[in-house]
């Protein structure tokens, strides 16, 4: 990645908060070093109190950090000129709740630099755009808890940002919303634009996330490309149908076997695909797919997750 394809990069970010009563000062961000390559998604992920959020924040110039660097575009993230391009949801998004959508949104557009003249147009089409058609003139005091997080979602993108920064975008939404903020990640990476969002949605990061980050205790715990940190290493996937029954030959190399109906699911060791294809054909079944095994991230965060546990208690 030259200097040019980063979008953006933290280094040696740590913050410590002193807590009354206690004599050490508590490490809630502890040396995170990240970088997001331009027109990318990343997904930041980790327990409750991981650090997620400290991060963001220092990131975006809302919290003090106690050490580190962090920068947009080259510039320092920390200084208005750095935030030029920056749209950001925060975790509780809060807005005057005597403004209706429409007039909270043409509120943060024009601070976002969208043209007086363009103002109306943009705002309807955000509004439309997370879901809210049909709510332009209702006041914010009569929202709901996923109404406002929508609300929140077309604020943070309504001055066309090249940087959008969303913390838990999915939270308080209804399926049709997490999956109408899953398009809207991707429409935005094909426009060009880089998201940087933490999540709990292991199922939300997984399908629309390029690379991801792993924070617990404040640490990085893992860094990598979803399919670096899920593929398992050797073994591959298959998936056959048209079998009465599973052959003897098969069975005595495959692992995690699964049945529904007709169709079977398998892991073998990657030299066993050969034997294994030939071994199908034979007994007359239709090899529907052979892909390298994969771990879910739920999986694979559980895991990390215990480990690390472990690791402390020890
Ligand atoms: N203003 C604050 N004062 C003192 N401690 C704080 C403050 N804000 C956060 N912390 C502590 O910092 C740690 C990290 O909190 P943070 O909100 O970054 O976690 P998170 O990963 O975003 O968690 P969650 O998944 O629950 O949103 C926690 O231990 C938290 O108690
Ligand atoms: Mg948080």
């Amino acid at each position: 990645m030259s200097t040019n394809d980063v979008a953006i990069r933290v280094e040696g970010a740590c913050k410590t908060y002193k807590r009354i009563g206690r004599s050490h000062a508590h490490m809630a961000v502890d040396g995170v070093s990240l970088k997001v390559e331009r027109g990318t998604i990343h997904g930041l992920l980790g327990p409750n109190g991981a650090g997620k959020t400290t991060t963001l924040k220092m990131l975006i110039g809302l919290v003090r950090p106690t050490a580190g660097t962090f920068e947009m575009l080259g510039e320092d993230s920390t200084s208005p000129k750095g935030r030029r391009s920056l749209g950001f949801l925060p975790e509780q998004p809060y807005f005057p709740q005597h403004l209706t959508a429409l007039q909270a949104l043409r509120f943060y557009g024009r601070l976002g630099g969208v043209l007086k003249d363009e103002i109306d147009g943009r705002s309807n089409e955000v509004l439309a755009k997370v879901g809210l058609r049909g709510e332009e003139c209702t006041e914010l005091s009569k929202f709901s808890r996923g109404m406002l997080q929508r609300l929140g979602i077309a604020q943070a993108i309504i001055g066309r940002p090249e940087i959008v920064v969303l913390d838990e975008p999915a939270s308080g939404l209804d399926p049709v919303g997490q999956r109408d903020v899953r398009s809207l990640m991707l429409e935005l990476r094909e426009r060009g634009t880089t998201v940087l969002l933490s999540s709990h949605q292991l199922s939300e990061v997984e399908a629309v996330c390029d690379r991801v980050t792993i924070l617990n205790f404040g640490k990085v715990a893992a860094e990598g490309h979803i399919d670096e940190l899920l593929n398992v290493s050797g073994q591959t996937s298959f998936k056959v149908r048209g079998l009465p029954e599973f052959p003897r030959a098969v069975s005595e190399l495959a692992s995690d076997v699964a049945v529904s109906g007709s169709v079977w699911v398998f892991s073998v060791e990657d030299s066993a695909v050969r034997a294994v294809v030939d071994a199908i054909d034979d007994a007359g079944g239709t090899v529907m797919s052979v892909t390298p095994k994969r771990e879910s991230l739920e999986d694979y965060f559980a895991r990390l997750i215990t480990l690390a546990g472990l690791e402390v208690a020890s």
